[in-house]
């Protein structure tokens, strides 16, 4: 009876171990295979002599490296390199990429009298998320291209409207001319409509100009600068420095909250103009852009673990509407349109924190008592 139930357990376990899309291995101690499935072998494309009870791992591992599974290179070093992460016995999960583009997913279970491993194909999986991200990238250049051509068909509509207007003004003024009726209040008239034109198209076409420099600046250029070791305390000193006749112009003072000594590697430019941006927030939205109110920025750095500093930004100012503060990384959201904010600059700040200096930067607000910025970036 005992022995009937055995065998019905056994077929039981064949149908189960035969019937799933995972490859499947049993090792003992002695990395010796005690039993696989049959798709192990084929997902490995491993002879089936090799799927025999009783085969040494290192057989396989050899098998593998003689048709170049692993690369080129020492074909004992590749061998003896993976026996001895196996005699580790320890919980392992990689993908391996096989030559023919195959994407295999190896995870490795330890238990008391060897491994049990699992071999899943998730080529298809990885080539959709592959797929998903590019759609995703593009999905968000379109949505940038289109918010970048309506900012700039605005100040470009008023620039066209101006002109044609001047056009008609230079057209009346040359009939009355040559008529020979022109008075002196005619000149006049023509004057100021004149100086009236050049200055709309002198705001406008600057506008539209800035614009496509914010824009620039949208797509963070990974290459055009080195890296170098910077000390924090000098730098953000220089940063001030140059951001003195912005600051001259209000009664904001900026306290400098860093610890001698305390340095780090990475793209001083980015860092720079992320400062920058930062500042001239707090004072165009934080403090009104006046001398109305007295105000208070801290920047404040710590090497928060091994390997990260932590900087946080803070201001007095009269914060963020709990609606806005999800919206103020995003491009072209702006409080401040009519005096020709982009809302672009917080858009840049994101991109080279996540991007350019491989970090995480947060804003946290409320309306009436200030605004944080926390950004995390590596020491290097
Ligand atoms: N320190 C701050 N205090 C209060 N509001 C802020 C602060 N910083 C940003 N904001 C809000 O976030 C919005 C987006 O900022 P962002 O820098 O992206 O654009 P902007 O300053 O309006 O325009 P740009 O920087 O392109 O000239 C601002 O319009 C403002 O409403
Ligand atoms: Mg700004």
């Amino acid at each position: 009876m005992v022995e009937k139930d055995e065998i019905a357990q056994n077929r039981v376990l064949k149908i189960i171990t035969e019937n799933t899309k995972h490859g499947i291995s049993f090792f003992d101690r002695d990395l010796v295979l005690v039993a696989c499935n049959h798709r192990f072998a084929e997902l490995l494309q491993f002879p089936s002599a090799f799927c025999e009870p009783g085969t040494p791992m290192r057989d396989l591992f050899y098998f593998n490296a003689r048709r170049g599974e692993y690369g080129p290179g020492d074909i004992d070093e590749q061998v003896s390199q993976r026996m001895a992460l196996a005699r580790e016995f320890s919980a392992h999960k990689f993908e391996r990429v096989r030559p023919d583009g195959m994407v295999i997913e190896v995870i490795g279970t330890p238990i008391d009298e060897g491994f049990v491993t699992t071999y899943t194909d998730i080529t298809e999986l990885r080539k959709a998320q592959k797929n998903l991200v590019e759609a995703e990238k593009m999905a968000s250049l379109g949505s940038l291209v289109g918010g970048v051509a309506h900012e700039i068909n605005t100040p470009l509509g008023i620039c066209i409207t101006a002109v044609s207007h001047f056009q008609t003004q230079v057209a009346q003024l040359d009939a009355r001319f040559r008529s020979g009726e022109i008075t002196e209040d005619d000149l006049t008239e023509f004057i100021s409509t004149a100086r009236e034109a050049t200055q709309l198209l002198e705001t406008n076409m600057n506008r539209a100009a800035r614009l496509v420099k914010s824009f620039k600046q949208v797509a963070v250029d990974q290459t055009s600068e080195e890296r170098r070791k910077i000390d924090l305390l000098k730098y953000f000193e220089e940063v001030l420095v140059s951001l003195t006749p912005e600051l001259k112009k209000t009664r904001v003072k900026v306290n400098l909250e860093i610890p001698d000594g305390l340095s780090m590697d990475t793209y001083p430019g980015p860092l720079a103009q992320i400062t920058t941006n930062l500042i001239m927030n707090s004072l165009i939205h934080g403090y009104a852009g006046g001398t109305e109110h007295e105000g208070a920025i801290r920047i404040a750095a710590l090497q928060e673990q091994e390997n990260r500093i932590r900087i946080q930004y803070e201001d007095t100012g009269r914060g963020i509407e709990a609606d806005a503060l999800g919206k103020v990384f995003d491009p072209f959201f702006t409080t401040n349109r009519d005096n020709g904010g982009s809302g672009l600059g917080l858009h840049i700040v994101y991109n080279l924190v996540t991007q350019k200096l491989a970090g995480t930067i947060e804003c946290d607000s409320k309306p009436g008592s200030g605004t944080t910025f926390t950004l995390s970036l590596p020491v290097s």
